[in-house]
């Protein structure tokens, strides 16, 4: 997946302002060692650093890293693969917001977070949910269907049923696990959605040129117009599910 670590800071931002919260349930200890898997421009690896001497950011995009690098020179950032861990023992905490549904094995990334982390350390992160952005996948498989074009769900959202138990078979305690609904309203008015789908939508729009990219984004914005504009702004229909489990 390639990333603009611009259009990421500029629109995007919301996502590390919802992941402050997330960062609520990592126990005060200046003294411990947090990864920050899927550090994206770096934003909450800054905010852990305040309750944390010990702090990595890591992230799969190149671009991400570099730009992370530059906004916050004094902090520990990697280009690493998520599902390529190496540490054995070595994490308190791994905290991940907004990450895990981009990786399809789940088994190899969360045996690899549970050998990273130290005796009792803990795993704290948040992603989407089974129903997160349901009604504009289905706008997005409906404008390329109408195009007869195959349209293939790249995305992990899994119930907490479904979740617990990958956790539990990974050896895992789980503390809380739940899921929420949390629409999300989306920066740059009329062309949030548009935006929102430049940068998250890239690898399955890069087969397009640019006028073609333009009449999806316009389809797609006539069917959900109804149920997501409010004549300013978008509100994308995002779930999250909700992760506190320990080693
Ligand atoms: C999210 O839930 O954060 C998300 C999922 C897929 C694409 C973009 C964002």
């Amino acid at each position: 997946m390639k990333w603009d670590s611009r259009l990421y800071d500029k629109s995007q931002a919301f996502v590390s302002e919802y992941g402050n919260e997330l960062i609520s349930f990592i126990p005060l200890n200046k003294q411990q060692c947090i990864l920050d898997l899927g550090c994206g421009t770096g934003d909450l690896t800054q905010k852990l650093s305040e309750i944390s001497s010990c702090i990595i950011g890591i992230d799969a995009s190149k671009e991400m890293i570099r730009a992370a690098k530059k906004k916050y020179p004094y902090l520990n950032f990697e280009v690493m693969d998520a599902c390529h861990l190496q540490w054995k023992n070595q994490f308190d905490v791994v905290f991940s917001n907004a990450v895990f549904h981009w990786i399809a094995d789940q088994e190899r990334l969360l045996k690899g977070i549970y050998a990273a982390l130290k005796n009792k350390g803990k795993l704290v992160c948040e992603f989407g949910a089974s129903g997160n952005i349901s009604q504009i996948e289905k706008a997005y498989g409906l404008v390329l269907e109408s195009s007869s074009k195959e349209y293939v769900n790249p995305f992990y959202f899994p119930t907490v049923e479904e979740y617990s138990a990958l956790l539990q078979t990974a050896g895992f305690k789980i503390e809380k696990i739940y899921d929420y609904d949390r629409p999300t309203p989306l920066p740059d008015g009329k062309d949030g959605l548009r935006k929102w789908m430049m940068q998250f939508f890239t690898d399955r729009l890069s087969m397009y040129d640019e006028a073609r990219q333009m009449v999806i984004f316009e389809n797609v914005e006539k069917i959900l117009e109804k149920k997501m504009f409010d004549g300013t702004k978008w509100t994308a229909d995002y779930r999250r599910i909700r992760v506190i489990a320990h080693k």
